[in-house]
């Protein structure tokens, strides 16, 4: 069942498109990954999404209500965690857990029963009677994210959640996501980081200036690219000279960043790591080291990026 569809769906701020005729479809019980860099309009499509601003043109149903001309029915169906940092400084982190759980009428009982288990799921038990004010960045943010949980919602939306966390509670973020998800939860999340919407997305969409530039899983963003290798060459010295030679090599796309590191990107590694290694050796060119991986996420994100960028 579809959760989120999105056609034409646009936001401009004077000149700007924020947002430009977007089309989006989320189904229920999945992690739909919102990627882009800075400035992309990950914050802003979540704003609309989530009627907390209205779009330019377009039309959006989320959890089959037309969002647009009913913004009110949306919002007590859903959660939200966006990017900026939302709390009462001197409120206690379990007084805050507990009067997000009041705002939402869940009953006391059950508030009780909530609070302590996001303390113990999120880590926050040994701070609880801490005020807010005086909580770490991270903790600040794993505090913001838990109060959400004190409600129960059908589809969450959240604006990297993940930024401040250090490496132990990211995972374990999303391992609790992703648990959520289990139980039938839809979520909308968006982050720059690459491993992380592998990690945690069944589908990805990559959004850049205001527009999306592709969709799909993380498999098929990877098997679009399945055959392009990095290969990263090392050298003992720098010897600039080099450049000159390798920069004949067809089929290949060549980065130097300071006559040291080589940097190969190919759909055909193994013969042009050939060529490579006999121009070296030919030169009595040293290596230090050398690898050739294949192309991750974070290397088509880039290349789509910066490809949308050259388009433009
Ligand atoms: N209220 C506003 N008024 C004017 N311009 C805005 C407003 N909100 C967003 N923008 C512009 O819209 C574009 C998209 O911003 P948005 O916050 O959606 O990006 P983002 O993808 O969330 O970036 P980041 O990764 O930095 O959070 C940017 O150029 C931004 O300056
Ligand atoms: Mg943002």
């Amino acid at each position: 069942m579809s959760c989120i569809e999105v056609s034409r769906l646009s936001k401009s701020y004077g000149s700007i498109s924020a947002v430009n005729k977007i089309e989006l479809s989320v189904e229920s019980g999945q992690v739909f990954g919102f990627l882009g860099p800075n400035g992309a309009g990950k914050s802003t499509t979540i704003k609309l999404l989530t009627t907390l601003i209205p779009p330019t043109s377009g039309s959006m149903c989320i959890l089959g209500i037309d969002a647009v001309n009913n913004p009110l029915q949306i919002r007590h169906k859903i959660g939200v965690v966006l990017q900026q940092p939302s709390y009462e400084p001197t409120l206690s982190v379990e007084k805050s857990l507990d009067k997000y759980g009041m705002m939402w009428n869940v009953p006391k009982i059950e508030r009780k029963k909530r609070l302590e288990q996001l303390l113990v799921d999120f880590d926050l038990k040994e701070i609880r009677k801490k005020r807010n004010e005086d909580l770490s960045i991270g903790q600040r943010r794993r505090v913001q994210v838990a109060r959400e949980f004190m409600h129960d919602m059908e589809l969450l939306f959240l604006d990297e959640p993940t930024v401040g966390l250090d490496p132990n509670a990211r995972r374990n973020l999303l391992d609790y996501l992703k648990n959520k998800v289990k139980t039938g939860l839809t979520i909308f999340y968006t982050t720059h980081i690459l491993s992380e919407a592998e990690y945690l997305c069944d589908k990805i969409a990559i959004i850049d200036k205001g527009k999306i530039i592709t969709v799909d899983t993380p498999d098929g963003l990877k098997s679009k690219f399945g055959n392009e290798k990095t290969i990263k060459i090392h050298l003992n010295e720098e010897r600039k000279e080099i450049i000159s030679f390798l920069s004949n090599i067809e089929d290949c796309k060549i980065d130097f960043d300071n006559g040291t590191n080589i940097i190969i990107h190919s759909e055909k590694s193994e013969y042009i790591l050939l060529q490579i290694l006999k121009i070296l050796n030919d030169e009595g060119i040293e290596i230090e080291d050398l690898s050739a991986v294949p192309t991750n996420l974070e290397d088509i994100f880039l290349k789509m990026v910066r490809e949308n960028a050259s388009d433009n």
